[in-house]
């Protein structure tokens, strides 16, 4: 396994509604990012997305294994891509402390990692149990993420240049004052095309969508709207992220094949609803912790 260097960027957490959870699970959802961030960093730049993921992994499970509280993994990413993973259903925790959902990204952004290009982030949101929605085997959602200005103002079902509009009157500044992150995929070359005629700036980028959703939600963060479809799982941890930082977001699923479409049918899931960050965690009480790795 490679070295970490001393020069290696550090990889101080952020944790994000800390108030009414004990702190003892407070100070171990903050170390499990930590000790997730710091086993991949020594695989930045190595080629090597999953041994940066199994990495992450592995620290981020060995402690929690042992944190306070009973928690049962809702949203375990990796499924879509057969990457090392938290199961879903998987129990961790020592078993005392309160009963919580999990949803979890030990590693959001792996390629970035691999590549050793910035935005790979470790991130894990806590709820209590039974409030984090299970998208079963969709894992394509549609989003549209800001600040709270954008409450009431953003819809989902409105082309992109009636968001952009809607949000700029709502900030009183003009479209081209507003940054919008979109992941770099076929599936948005039409999106890009039309928020750069709308004068917006357009930050493309090649993975990750949850640091970004976190960004746009922050009051004064660099970017005012995330948009576009990414995963699902992301899009409940963003949710997370979200509730936690009182901004806005609006999701609805968006299967990107055949099969996946057939499956979310045969599940009775609902492919026109329009999920609020409240529908994705319907608890208030969200306990989110996250520590960039690049
Ligand atoms: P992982 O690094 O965890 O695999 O996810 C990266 C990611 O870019 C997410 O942030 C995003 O939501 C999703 O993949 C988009 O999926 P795809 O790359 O298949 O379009």
């Amino acid at each position: 396994m490679p070295q970490h260097t001393p020069s290696s960027p550090r990889t101080d957490p952020t944790v994000i509604g800390a108030a009414g959870w004990p702190s003892e699970l407070v100070e171990a959802v903050r170390a499990s990012v930590e000790a997730a961030a710091h086993a991949a960093r020594p695989w930045v730049g190595r080629g090597d997305k999953n041994a940066a993921d199994q990495a992450a992994v592995s620290a981020m499970r060995a402690v929690l294994m042992t944190a306070p509280f009973t928690g049962t993994v809702v949203i375990g990413e990796g499924e879509k891509d057969q990457a090392p993973m938290l199961a879903n259903g998987e129990r961790l925790g020592s078993g005392l402390g309160p009963e919580c959902d999990i949803a979890v990204d030990p590693l959001d952004g792996t390629t970035l990692a691999a590549l050793g290009l910035p935005g790979a982030v470790c991130v894990i949101a806590l709820a209590p149990r039974g409030t984090m929605f299970d998208p079963a085997g969709v894992f394509y959602m549609d989003k549209l993420i800001s600040a709270a200005v954008g409450r009431g103002v953003l819809d989902l079902s409105a082309p992109a240049t009636q968001n952009l509009r809607a949000l700029a009157a709502a900030r009183g500044v003009p479209e081209s004052a507003l940054t919008v992150s979109v992941l770099d995929k076929p599936r948005h070359v039409e999106l890009i095309r039309e928020l750069e005629f709308a004068g917006a700036r357009v930050i493309r980028a090649r993975e990750g969508d949850v640091s970004p959703a976190i960004v746009a939600a922050t009051p004064g963060g660099e970017i005012d709207l995330v948009m576009g479809i990414g995963g699902t799982p992301e899009g409940v941890i963003a949710a997370c992220a979200v509730r936690a930082l009182g901004g806005v977001m609006l999701g609805r699923l968006a299967p990107q094949s055949d099969a996946e479409e057939r499956g979310a049918r045969a599940t009775g899931l609902d492919l026109t609803r329009i999920f609020t960050a409240t529908d994705l965690v319907s608890s208030a009480r969200v306990l989110f912790a996250s520590a960039p790795v690049t």
